[in-house]
């Protein structure tokens, strides 16, 4: 056969090991742990779904290897507590029998370690910075005790049945810490000059070697910028991969400090693909060795790109493969079309911080693979009608008719996607425009009937004698009742591209919600002014605070914001509104574009309550929310018939 991706597809060495693919499972852990901080039975299940979707590494993480001085809240490993060996045996077990190297993430946390808890925090120097816990300097006797760590920890792995390890020196974490001058203050054999700040890297690497022996695949993670005031960039981390070359199998190169958040180590939906290429590129014609990239990669052809041209030599991934835990394989079958890509909405971070949990907007198994909630044929085949195509209307469709449903999918417009397709033109949503084009692959592929510009009423429904109706058929936008709302100069959000034309330079939004933001975000970007008014005292509230953070700084300084204000009226001039205490003002604009939110269809719905035997409402329908609940819902929906 012929590969269409034969550079991505073909296997490479890394010290005694093969990886059968350059596609590997970045870590994404710290999840579904027992109460002993051992690997939950949810996370053994995720980590081997990485590898039967044909992933050649999966990354189970992260260890604290050195509780003592770290509380981080991570896996640990021991050989005394009961059940913490067998559940990492039982997880390298899980990945090794689909044929994917397990490997182990060791960490600590230094300074970083725990920032909500009240254990002291340990870092190469003292600090105290506001708003922050205080760091305590490690002393020379606690350094060899977590370098013995790292060894002990390392043992247990190999013992449990790891292949490879990955020693993580980015982010910001511990051996970052040394490595970097913003917090490597020290005077001793471990602080001043590089080669100094290196030591603790290079006695960590020592002390895993000594316990894993020679061949064992040793990787290790950079950051190869800082990006923080007073920290390294590529120069530097090029100087570091070359002293610490002889002693590893492959360098990882990542980028950035948790010192100034998540954006550069996740890069946002608001950044390129694979941001950190050509610190990869950069570092790999200094050493010899295998060099790994991580960050935003998820586009097969640019990706095949990189290994081809020899940028990198592996390529790992955390999010894309969570939304698609088969992407490697799809990759090895030429079905790349069929990839999920990731939407880097940032749910799955914030899920992990708000509940320890696992959850993806796109798929709805991730965090849940242990429920029994796999796709199965149904025992007796129906005949199932989903109205509405938007994501949720999409899900129930393909599940459905995976499931062996006869699935009829109508949608009122003349394309699927729902909301989704307001996205068009809009950069940094490319990913949600293009996942409605994916759907629609595999609801073909399936056998969907699918029945564009079809309106599904209670007489519609009846006539099709579906034995069940999955209603998804989302929401309306408010439109406030004001004074010239329905004037010529108002373009609803979901309209800024298809009446694009008709935008003109100065722009005045009436809602600071997400889609308000985001609109005024992508006008800005195409060089208009633009204005927001926003009633509540906040832009974005109900965005995640990771996706939030990353929206809000990009519009930063660039659009003039009238937060706590009260829209009043629209004027052939722009839009009017009041601030809390004084007069009626106006905001002068070309174009007032309405984004003051969604309500769900409840009325539209309600109406095809008896349409069939069996109903289910989903998604915006029930209440306007987001992407992550209709799939969810129309999955399960699904599930139910
Ligand atoms: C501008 C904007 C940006 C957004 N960005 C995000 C985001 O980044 N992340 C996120 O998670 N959420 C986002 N949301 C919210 C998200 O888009 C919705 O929560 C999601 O689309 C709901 O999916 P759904 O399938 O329930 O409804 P919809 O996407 O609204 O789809 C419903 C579909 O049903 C069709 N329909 C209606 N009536 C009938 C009928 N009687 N018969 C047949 N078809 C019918 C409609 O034409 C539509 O295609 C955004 C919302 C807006 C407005
Ligand atoms: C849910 C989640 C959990 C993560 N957990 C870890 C972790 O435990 N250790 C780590 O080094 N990186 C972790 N990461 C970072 C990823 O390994 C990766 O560096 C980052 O997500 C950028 O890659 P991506 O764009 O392919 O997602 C995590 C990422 C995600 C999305
Ligand atoms: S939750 Fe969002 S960012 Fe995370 S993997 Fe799923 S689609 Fe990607």
């Amino acid at each position: 056969m012929i590969r269409k991706y034969p550079y991505l597809c073909s296997p490479i060495q890394i010290g005694n090991v093969t990886l059968r693919n350059r596609m590997a499972s970045a870590p994404t852990g710290g999840t579904d742990m027992t109460p002993e901080g051992g690997i939950g039975r949810r996370s053994t299940a995720f980590f081997e779904l990485k590898a039967k979707g044909g992933a050649s590494v999966v990354t189970v993480s992260e260890v604290v290897v050195h509780p003592e001085t770290d509380a981080s809240p991570n896996f640990h490993l021991d050989a005394v507590t009961p059940g913490l060996l067998g559940g990492f045996a039982y997880t390298a077990d899980a990945v090794r029998r689909h044929g994917a190297i397990a490997s182990l993430e060791l960490s600590h946390g230094g300074r970083y370690g725990a920032l909500r808890s009240n254990t002291p925090k340990y870092g190469p120097s003292p600090e105290k910075l506001p708003g922050e816990p205080e760091v305590y300097e490690l002393s020379t006797g606690q350094i060899s005790d977590i370098v013995a760590a790292y060894g002990q920890v390392a043992g247990l792995a190999k013992r449990a049945g790891y292949e490879m390890l990955m020693l993580h020196g980015g982010h910001g974490w511990l051996i970052n810490q040394f490595l970097t001058e913003r917090h490597n203050k020290r005077a001793d054999a471990y602080g001043g000059s590089l080669e100094k700040r290196c030591r603790f890297a290079l006695e960590v690497i020592e002390s895993v070697r000594a316990a894993v022996g020679p061949g064992f695949p040793i990787e290790f993670r950079i950051s190869a910028k800082e990006s923080i005031d007073g920290g390294y960039g590529l120069d530097t981390a090029v100087e570091i991969s070359k002293i610490i070359e002889p002693y590893i199998d492959m360098l990882h190169v990542s980028a950035g400090s948790h010192h100034i958040g998540f954006t550069i180590t996740h890069p946002s939906a608001f950044t390129g693909h694979g941001p950190n290429v050509y610190l990869a590129e950069e570092i790999k014609k200094h050493v010899k060795i295998p060099v790994a990239t991580v960050g935003a990669l998820g586009d097969p052809a640019k990706m095949e790109e990189i290994v081809a041209s020899g940028r990198a030599d592996v390529i790992y991934m955390a999010r894309s493969l969570i939304a698609d835990p088969y992407f490697p394989r799809k990759i090895a079958e030429n079905r790349d079309e069929d990839i999920v890509t990731c939407l880097r909405c940032f749910s799955c971070n914030f899920e992990r911080g708000k509940t320890s949990t696992r959850r993806c907007a796109l798929n709805p198994m991730i965090g849940r693979e242990i429920e029994g909630f796999e796709v199965q044929p149904a025992a007796k085949p129906r005949k199932v009608m989903v109205a509405g195509g938007g994501p949720g209307g999409m899900e129930a469709a393909l599940t459905a008719a995976q499931r062996g449903h006869e699935t009829i999918l109508c949608e009122k417009k003349d394309r699927l996607g729902g909301i989704m397709n307001c996205e068009e033109g809009v950069p940094f949503k490319e990913a949600m425009f293009k996942y409605p084009k994916t759907m629609e692959r595999l609801l073909r592929a399936e056998g969907v009937d699918i029945r564009l510009n079809t309106t599904v009423t209670a007489d519609y429904a009846e006539k099709e004698n579906a034995d069940v109706l999955i209603c998804a058929i989302g929401s309306d936008e408010i439109v406030p009742p004001l004074p010239g709302i329905d004037g010529a100069n108002v373009v609803r959000v979901q309209d800024k591209y298809a009446r694009r034309a008709e935008i003109g330079q100065s722009v005045a939004i009436l809602g600071g919600g997400i889609a308000g933001c985001e609109a005024a975000l992508c006008l800005a970007d195409e060089g208009k002014t633009v204005s927001i008014v926003e009633m509540r005292d906040d832009l974005a509230v109900d965005a995640n605070e990771l996706y939030r953070d990353a929206l809000l700084s990009r519009l930063d300084g660039r659009v003039e914001i009238k937060s706590g204000c009260t829209a009043t009226r629209v004027g052939p001039d722009g839009l009017y509104y009041t601030a809390p205490g004084s007069g009626e003002e106006l905001l002068k604009a070309d174009t007032v574009i309405l984004a003051a939110g969604q309500r769900a269809r409840s009325f539209d719905a309600s109406a095809l309550l008896d349409a069939a035997p069996r109903v289910f409402l989903i998604g915006d329908c029930v209440t306007a929310k987001d992407i992550t609940t209709a799939v969810y819902q129309g999955y399960h929906a699904a599930l139910d018939v």
